[in-house]
């Protein structure tokens, strides 16, 4: 469910019409719902309510100051993998010690800041990276707490790029080692054994590859806990979103449609069948959602600059690249495009949905059937809210779009589209070249 709907012929974000938002601050334009986060976040409390809870944002989803503002004030810890990151929610005034630290290439610095900032744990990846935390915490005369992700070998059936779960990619220990790695970790003398992490995989849209990712693990948690008391097990993130139908998704009758074994993954389901399986653990649970946190409460906003009639095609030029909104260049991904004002008694087209880059993956949707739109009309991707403005770059020297945070009537900049000034400001041409 997320808060974008038509008032009348007009897209809204809450109750803010998104053309308001443009006549400010121009197009491109990333503009979120903050009612819809907030709703997110209590939609899964509640679903997984009977557990000892804890929501670690995973920020790399979307970072911008005031959402992290925004999380914080909603309770949530933080899933963290750089220090930049790190340094991000201590800028936004959020909270580190509530927060744990993930990645499988943590630098000696890195370490460093999260131990100073009083992170809640590290989420650790390999053997090597165990004994410099345990270096960089004797340093520091401090003890760092962590868990170990395991790798539970578990097919998360979703794109390969963003599947982490199976024992070929680079996450994570294998289960059959795990438990010597964690003997290892006890003898440390600046390792505190603190939980176990998983994460099997990103845009999960059903429950089964969970289920078994967790029965699997659990047993192993049981085992451990004989030799180590834990406090905690990471089940990771992953649930996903829904793409295809996504303005339609956003009202309640949408997914009472479905028969209940059709239905896309929901919180609701998720949690109930989770819940008993981690219930008998008696531990803190720790949930590393990104996707389903934001993913649903942004739209990002472009303009028609061409609608260029070829010979077979038709093509929308429009005033985003895939340095904008690279997912559907990188990962072959679907975003639903609407236009902002909608006009039933217009035709539909067929076109191919491009930005101005001049290289053919800047190509956000072919042959789409959209209503006809023109030049200086403007159009909104759905559910662009995660890895979209976390993921755009300068490419061809365009600035990055503006952000801004919608909640009920009033809405703010909280990101100023990126200057050319801004662009250059760390180049300099060097003297031999004067
Ligand atoms: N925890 C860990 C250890 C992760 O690696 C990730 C995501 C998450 C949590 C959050 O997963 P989520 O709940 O958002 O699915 N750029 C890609 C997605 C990459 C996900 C990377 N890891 C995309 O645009 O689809």
């Amino acid at each position: 469910m997320h808060h974008f709907s038509y008032h009348g012929s007009s897209l809204h974000c809450e109750d803010v019409d998104l053309a308001a938002i443009t006549g400010l601050y121009g197009t491109p334009t990333y503009v979120y719902s903050a009612t819809t986060i907030a709703d997110n976040v209590t939609r899964l409390q509640r679903s997984l309510g009977g557990l000892d809870l804890q929501i670690c944002y995973a920020m790399k989803a979307n970072s911008s100051l005031a959402l992290l503002r925004l999380f914080s004030n909603l309770g949530t810890g933080y899933d963290l993998v750089s220090g930049g990151e790190i340094r991000r929610v201590l800028a936004a005034g959020g909270d580190v010690k509530s927060s744990v630290f993930a990645g499988v290439g943590k630098t000696e610095a890195e370490i460093e800041l999260a131990l100073k900032s009083e992170v809640f744990a590290f989420h650790v990846e390999s053997e090597p990276e165990l004994a410099r935390i345990n270096y960089v915490a004797g340093r520091l005369g401090v003890k760092a707490s962590i868990a170990i992700r395991v790798n539970p070998d578990v097919d998360a059936k979703t794109h390969a790029k963003i599947t982490t779960g199976t024992s070929d990619n680079k996450f994570g220990i294998p289960m059959r080692v795990a438990a010597a790695a964690y003997a290892a970790a006890a003898k440390l003398p600046h390792i505190r054994v603190a939980g176990v992490q998983m994460h099997i995989g990103s845009q999960l849209t059903s429950v089964g590859p969970f289920r078994e990712a967790v029965a699997k693990v659990v047993p192993f948690i049981a085992k451990l806990q004989e030799d180590h008391a834990l406090e905690y097990f990471s089940i990771g993130g992953g649930i996903g979103i829904i793409y295809e139908d996504a303005l339609a998704s956003g009202v309640q009758a949408w997914w009472d449609a479905f028969p209940d074994e059709e239905r896309p993954l929901t919180p609701e389901a998720y949690g109930a069948v989770l819940e008993p399986l981690l219930m008998p653990l008696g531990l803190k649970i720790l949930l590393e959602p990104g996707r389903f946190l934001v993913g649903n409460a942004g739209v990002l906003v472009s303009r028609v600059e061409y609608l260029k009639r070829g010979a077979d095609k038709n093509f929308l030029v429009i005033d985003s690249a895939m340095n904008d909104l690279v997912r559907p260049a990188m990962y072959e991904s679907y975003h639903e495009i609407v236009p902002v004002e909608r006009d039933s008694s217009r035709a539909a087209m067929t076109a191919d949905v491009v930005g101005p880059i001049c290289e053919s993956g800047d190509c956000f949707a072919q042959d789409r059937e959209i209503q006809s739109v023109g030049e200086g009309e403007m159009v909104a991707f759905m559910s662009a809210g995660a890895y979209a403005f976390t993921m755009a770059s300068r490419y061809n020297t365009r600035g990055r779009p503006a952000e801004v945070l919608v909640q009920d009537s009033a809405f703010e900049l909280i990101n100023k589209r990126e200057t050319f000034e801004d662009q250059i400001a760390g180049e300099q041409i060097p003297a031999f070249l004067a």
